[in-house]
């Protein structure tokens, strides 16, 4: 989908954005590094094309009024520059192309459409890195990505190879998968769990589509014994894609939940996108202590599902973290309010919440979203409300969420193995 905004921003907006984190007492993490994680951008090509608004999901509903061009995703661009964190590096999670029935894409369009994202990324951010995965609309037909070489994956290897490193582009052209140092000390891996996907008909019955797992857990061991530390992008395995579905294929769900579990003493973090929604997710090992903090980025975009009464505003987002063991300490939120950007005619970007301000956490580490979560699950939780509003995007206020709406968020939150949140599930529902 593509995102519906019209305006740019004026300084006078960015200076109350500021104002918030600087003035408070955050204040001393204000030195701590940081990095912009965003995703979803569902960059429309076909819409003046048509000019079929049915094909731009979000103004079917009749929410936004304005002008639903390419241009708008480029908006949030506008906005992380004028913002100037100065982050270190971007994570961006693709999902470039829209959803648009299959005739309307073709290889030519999903590779065009990629590059020019790419292009437009390296005008705006010409001396950042940047470190991107693929999402299951990167690929025609959609979801279908397959598990060894083709156009589209040999395609992206050469417009990212200025951001990455001659193993890193190997790896991408083979499998769409990568992993580099980007830091002393610290490795990213970028998955490509497009693979694992349940919609993807392609790698149906493959053990290990792509070697992905082997490589992983090969990268995994080598970091441990050079004591790296180690941060994961894209990796939506265990979120729910129906109430009894994970939208990674069970099989491959539970591999790679034990080799996250095997491994959780390199891996700093894990950072999703594709849900459109925000939310937290903790990593427990065997005995049931948390290990690892996972955390999904609502999307750039706004998605909306027939079946849910809400939706969700654009977002992007910073995380903070410690200097030298990169230990994750906060999470910068922002939004736009698109009802009101639509009702003003401009769009004007704030803060939506500082994670453990919000939520009165020390940290982002593991036994803090621990913590949280059990504070979650107590009923009537002003806390959950306060999560279940950020999980939209601060759409729309007082929207509660009770019943099976919060055992499924509360169970997803704790459980990444299949058969454990199926009886978490089964449990509440009794
Ligand atoms: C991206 O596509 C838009 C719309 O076709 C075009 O105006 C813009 O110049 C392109 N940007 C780049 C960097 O290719
Ligand atoms: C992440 O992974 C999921 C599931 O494997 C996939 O559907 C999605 O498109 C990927 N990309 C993004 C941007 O989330
Ligand atoms: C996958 O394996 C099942 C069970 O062996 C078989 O029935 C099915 O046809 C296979 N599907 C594909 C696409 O190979
Ligand atoms: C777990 O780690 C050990 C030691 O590093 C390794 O030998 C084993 O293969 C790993 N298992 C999985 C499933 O990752
Ligand atoms: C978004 O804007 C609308 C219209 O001005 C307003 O009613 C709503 O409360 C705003 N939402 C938030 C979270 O501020
Ligand atoms: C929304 O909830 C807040 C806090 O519970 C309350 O103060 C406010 O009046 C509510 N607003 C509406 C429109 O119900
Ligand atoms: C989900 O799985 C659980 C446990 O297997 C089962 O008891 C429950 O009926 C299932 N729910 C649905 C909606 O299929």
């Amino acid at each position: 989908m593509a995102l519906l905004v019209l305006l740019l921003f004026c300084q006078v907006s960015i200076l109350q954005v500021y104002a918030a984190p600087f003035n408070n007492a955050f204040k001393h993490l204000k030195s701590a590094p940081k990095f912009w994680h965003i995703s979803d951008l569902h960059l429309d090509p076909t819409y003046h094309v048509t000019e079929d608004h049915t094909k731009v999901c979000f103004s079917s509903k009749g929410i936004p009024a304005l002008d639903p061009g390419v241009f708008g995703d480029f908006l949030s661009f506008s906005y992380m520059k004028q913002a100037d964190l100065q982050p270190d590096c971007f994570v961006i999670l693709l999902d470039s192309l829209p959803h648009v029935p299959k005739e309307e894409l073709s290889t030519d369009v999903v590779i065009n459409v990629i590059a020019n994202m790419t292009h437009t990324i390296r005008q705006f951010f010409p001396q950042l890195p940047v470190y991107p995965a693929l999402g299951n609309h990167d690929y025609w037909p959609q979801d279908q990505l397959p598990a060894s070489a083709n156009a589209i994956y040999d395609a992206v290897a050469k417009l990212w190879s200025p951001w990455l490193n001659p193993e890193a582009v190997a790896t991408l052209q083979k499998g769409g998968f990568y992993s580099l140092v980007i830091k002393p000390g610290l490795r990213l891996v970028s998955l490509n769990t497009n693979l694992y996907y349940s919609p993807n008909q392609v790698t149906v019955n493959m053990t290990d589509p792509a070697g992905q797992f082997q490589w992983l857990q090969g990268t995994l061991e080598l970091s441990r014994q050079k004591m790296e530390m180690v941060s994961l992008c894209n990796c939506s395995r265990s979120l729910p894609y129906a109430i009894n579905t994970t939208a990674v294929r069970e099989s491959y769900n539970e591999q790679l939940v034990k080799i996250f579990r095997n491994y959780s003493d390199v891996v700093q973090g894990q950072f999703y996108g594709h849900t459109h929604r925000d939310r937290i997710m903790v990593l427990l090992d065997h005995q049931g202590k948390p290990v690892n903090s996972i955390f999904v980025t609502p999307a750039v975009t706004p998605i909306k599902s027939l079946l849910e009464p809400f939706s969700n505003n654009p977002g992007v987002r910073a995380y903070l973290y410690h200097p030298e063991d990169y230990a994750l300490l906060d999470i910068w939120q922002f939004y736009l309010n698109l009802t009101e950007a639509n009702l003003e005619q401009r769009s004007k970007w704030k803060l939506e919440y500082i994670m453990t301000e919000a939520f009165d956490i020390d940290d982002i580490q593991p036994h803090s979203l621990h913590e949280l979560a059990l504070r979650f699950e107590q009923p009537q939780s002003k806390v959950f409300d306060k999560y279940f509003n950020n999980f939209m995007v601060s759409y729309k206020l007082n929207l509660t969420c009770e019943g099976s709406c919060k055992t499924i968020q509360v169970c997803a939150l704790h459980f990444l193995d299949q058969e454990i949140y199926s009886q978490c599930i089964a449990k509440a529902d009794r």
